[in-house]
């Protein structure tokens, strides 16, 4: 945790800033056009206060790269040339490690075997080598993308790699044979599927000719290192170049991106026949803001690109089309028409996604009034994707002039369909906020669809553990520095003695665990520094941690409680003053909810004739007043309001 800085670490994958102390960039975590990504390398942390996702470099690539914890640490291991001891306690994580290490060995194996038995066998030659090359491969390309051949044999391959010291087991998890044992590719032209770093993680393998028996193509079945939705075909290869282009052409086939590449096109990846999946679409987003969809002009081709349209354009990626002429795939029409040519096609005939899908349906609904209202309905979902109110609102007035349609409506219905497009998404929040950031953040989105209510709802919950947070913030912000001339020091010692009574009372239990579990380490002889609690285990301690010691907006906040700032010192070396003023409001605000309490019972008393008992809760109510006078008279320039 020392050595992996968490500026480098992002830094891989995010293009950070630098702003003032502190780095900033593009969320890639959810979809923004204004950076609220903060990197922070003197805290080690980040945070982004668009969606609230914050962590260490840990946490970082966990998320990121969907690792579990030790996939995370080996990563960070790995790229900090750290070596990594793995303790006997972990023989179980060893093990399941060692194993996925030995499916991806089972599978570089048999890609060698497919390739050897392309080039070096009469068999591949003779039926592989000479089908690639008739299909216009050359050398290069069919190296380059590792082409192969699974020779005609019922188990080749399974033959090979028992010899090499594979069990049948891993052969099965590596998905290379068959339910009846045998090799799972035969008789084909082999494609290696690789993962984005360049691994071969599963194949598909072709039939040499177009016959009614048996599927074109057949693909590895799903493994535990296969997952389809995640993965992209061509994209280890096209990255750099989708990065220098900002656009990554999106195709149905592999050899349409085999021969897109050998032209020279190398910004593109095939969906490979499968619908497009937001995962895939995020991979792309990390590398281009625009898709361009090269699909077929047959209605299948056109179905499968409409499908993935929501889905891209909920990405805030931009979205073009080109449709090839009649009966060509990107294959077919590249080899045809060459480079030069195919670049201009792609700038005649590329179209806008959105008014493409306009026209299309308008097509199809000619002359049938009936159809046209489902349109309305199919374009207004379309358009309430679209995350940019600007960018919406531009292709509402488009749509509705290409539809004849009166743009009110559309607007109106359109809005509807958002509402509802939010509220869904709002459903999915993340839940590893606390509940006060939750808060605010459906306070957010309340005024995005103007339901002010619910904001004044939300807002006395917030003030009501306002001073609890308080503490916890200069706790964890400064409870390890000392002060000078006092016994209770470091400040922790002071604010935890000073609230050892009340915190029982405090209504948050995070924070309630928080002052626990720092009073234990003070016990021990371990007070925490701040990154303690920013890189606690517990997300939701580390979460709360972050944003106490991250939010820019702090300050901001006295206002909205009628608690003005009364000193102007850099709270950096105003801590000892600020941690005396919080114990004071949190004992002033805990004892006014007594005096409330119990005026509550005065009156009860009163209704009820119970005048003994009035009088002993009347006293209380003057020792309770003046307990009040005490805390208020130690607030030296503090005015309250009572
Ligand atoms: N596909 C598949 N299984 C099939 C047919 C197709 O998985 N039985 C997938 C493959 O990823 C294929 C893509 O769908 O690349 C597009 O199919 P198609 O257009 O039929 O094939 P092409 O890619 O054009 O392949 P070829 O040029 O070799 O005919
Ligand atoms: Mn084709």
């Amino acid at each position: 945790m020392e050595r992996a800085r968490v500026e480098e670490v992002v830094g891989d994958f995010v293009n950070l800033k630098r702003r003032g102390t502190n780095l900033i960039g593009l969320c890639p975590f959810h979809h923004e056009k204004t950076p609220s990504f903060n990197v922070s390398p003197t805290k080690n942390i980040y945070k982004c206060f668009g969606c609230g996702k914050a962590g260490g470099a840990i946490n970082f690539v966990m998320e990121h790269e969907g690792y579990d914890y030790p996939e995370a640490i080996r990563y960070l291991a790995g790229k900090y040339s750290i070596q990594l001891e793995e303790t006997q306690a972990d023989a179980e994580t060893i093990q399941a490690e060692r194993e996925r290490e030995t499916i991806y060995k089972v599978l570089e194996f048999a890609w060698q075997y497919y390739k050897s038995q392309l080039h070096d066998t009469e068999e591949g030659q003779v039926a592989g080598l000479n089908y690639f090359i008739e299909r216009g491969f050359r050398t290069k390309t069919i190296e380059s993308f590792g082409l192969g051949y699974a020779p005609d044999k019922a188990d080749g391959l399974i033959h090979e790699a028992k010899k090499a010291g594979f069990t049948l087991d891993i052969l099965q998890r590596a998905g290379l044979i068959t339910q009846h044992g045998g090799d799972f590719f035969r008789h084909r032209v082999m494609f290696p599927i690789f993962n984005i770093s360049g691994k071969v993680i599963a194949f598909a393998g072709r039939q040499m000719v177009n016959s009614k028996r048996g599927p074109k193509y057949i693909n590895s079945p799903e493994t535990e290192i296969y997952v389809k939705r995640k993965v992209l075909y061509g994209l280890s290869h096209a990255k750099k170049a989708i990065r220098d282009n900002d656009n990554c052409f999106l195709v149905e086939g592999y050899t349409d991106v085999i021969s897109l590449h050998q032209a020279g096109i190398e910004n593109v990846v095939a969906s490979s026949g499968t619908a497009l999946t937001p995962d895939q679409i995020r991979l792309i987003r990390r590398y281009a803001g625009r898709i361009t969809v090269l699909y077929d002009s047959d209605p299948a081709g056109i179905k499968a690109a409409m499908r993935g349209l929501d889905l891209i354009l909920e990405e805030n990626l931009d979205v073009r089309l080109a449709l090839l002429p009649e009966g060509e795939d990107p294959d077919s029409f590249v080899k045809k028409s060459g480079l030069a040519g195919f670049q201009d096609y792609i700038r005649e005939h590329g179209k806008d996604f959105i008014l493409f899908k306009t026209q299309l349906l308008l097509k199809e609904a000619a002359g049938d009034p009936m159809r046209k209202t489902t349109l309305v309905k199919d374009l207004v979902e379309t358009l309430a994707h679209i995350p940019e109110a600007i960018k919406r609102s531009a292709f509402i007035t488009e749509c509705a002039h290409l539809m004849k349609i009166d743009e009110h409506i559309l607007v109106r219905e359109t809005n509807k369909a958002y509402d509802e497009f939010l509220r869904q998404k709002r459903q999915g929040i993340p839940r590893d906020v606390d509940s006060a950031e939750r808060e605010i953040q459906h306070q957010v989105f309340n005024q995005e669809t103007k339901q002010t209510d619910a904001r004044i709802q939300a807002l006395p919950n917030l003030a009501d553990q306002f001073q609890e947070r308080d503490i916890i913030r200069i706790l964890l912000s400064y409870g390890d520095k000392p002060i000078p001339d006092s016994n209770l020091t470091p400040l922790s010692r002071y604010i935890l003695v000073s609230l050892l009574d009340i915190i029982d009372e405090f209504q948050n239990e995070t924070y309630k665990k928080i002052m626990r579990e720092y009073q234990d380490l003070l016990e021990q002889g371990k007070p925490p520094g701040p990154e303690y609690f920013t890189h606690h285990a517990n997300k939701e301690i580390q979460n709360l941690a972050i944003e106490l010691l991250t939010s820019p907006n702090e300050y901001a906040r006295w206002e909205e409680h009628d608690m003005p700032l009364q000193i102007q010192l850099h709270p950096d070396i105003n801590y000892k003053k600020d941690a005396f003023d919080a114990i004071l409001r949190l004992k002033l605000k805990i004892l006014m909810g007594h005096i409330e309490n119990n005026i509550a019972v005065i009156n009860q008393l009163q209704a009820e004739g119970n005048e003994n008992e009035m009088i002993i809760h009347m006293r209380m109510h003057a020792d309770l007043l003046q307990l009040r006078e005490q805390i208020t008279s130690q607030f030296k320039n503090v005015v309250l309001r009572v």
